[in-house]
């Protein structure tokens, strides 16, 4: 069985487009746990477009949700995951204008930071996760940096399924990569742009643990509601 982690990023949108608290994130974090949901995954984006630091004080209260909280990878964040403890943290790359987290992280550029960081929260007992490409080499020193777990970046096989393209190379790439991180001690995660097709095809990588899925589940249930959404996706995650 896949765990599912359900991003609630987008209810946080919607809230903000009213500037309002409706609808609730710690609301929605409830629901869609109680509806099948094994985690809550939150991106706290620098420009604070989405999820705000009331959001993660709140939902870092519900000692029942397993909260996983997105950031990058700096001090000031840091010190936010210390300060409400979630369970896992997942360091992922930003910049300020991308509509949404574009690739996974570039290791060789600041990993200075990524070190002392994953460190800190190990120590912390907090489950580190990095959000990188689909590259054995990227694997190799996401170990090297002491992190416990890796998200492997789907947007790119994502998008080529969307556009009906040929995937068998991918796939064949990420059956390699997770394989290889298996066998190094990391626990490995998919996530980004999945949808029921993309989620299918992931469900037969072995040794992948946990999809984390936000802007789809939040699209779709407008059609037809979150916990049927949810339960489609139950049933490819076992
Ligand atoms: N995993 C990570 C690390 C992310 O940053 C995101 C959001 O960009 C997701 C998963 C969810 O992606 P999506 O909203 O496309 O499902």
């Amino acid at each position: 069985m896949i765990r599912l982690g359900i991003n609630i990023d987008h209810v946080a949108t919607l809230r903000n487009a009213r500037g309002e608290g409706h609808p609730n994130v710690v609301n929605a974090a409830k629901f869609v746990m109680k509806n099948g949901a094994n985690l809550i995954t939150v991106h706290l984006r620098e420009d604070r477009r989405h999820i705000k630091d009331e959001d993660i004080k709140f939902l870092s209260k519900l000692k029942s949700i397993p909260i996983n909280l997105e950031m990058a990878a700096n001090f000031k964040m840091l010190k936010i995951a210390l300060k409400y403890k979630p369970n896992y943290v997942c360091i992922v790359p930003e910049k300020r204008k991308e509509v949404t987290t574009e690739g996974g992280l570039d290791l060789r550029k600041n990993n200075r930071n990524i070190l002392k960081i994953i460190k800190i929260l190990n120590n912390n007992k907090i489950r580190t996760s990095l959000f990188i490409n689909p590259k054995k080499n990227d694997i190799r020193l996401s170990k090297l940096l002491g992190v416990k777990c890796v998200e492997l970046h789907t947007g790119g096989l994502s998008r080529k399924v969307k556009a009906k393209r040929n995937i068998s190379k991918d796939l064949k790439n990420f059956i390699t990569c997770s394989e290889y991180a298996n066998t190094i001690g990391l626990e490995v995660h998919a996530g980004h742009g999945l949808d029921y097709e993309t989620a299918i095809i992931l469900s037969k990588v072995k040794n992948i643990k946990e999809f984390n899925i936000g802007h789809f589940i939040v699209g779709e249930s407008i059609f037809f509601g979150i916990s049927k959404v949810i339960k489609k996706f139950k049933k490819i995650c076992r």
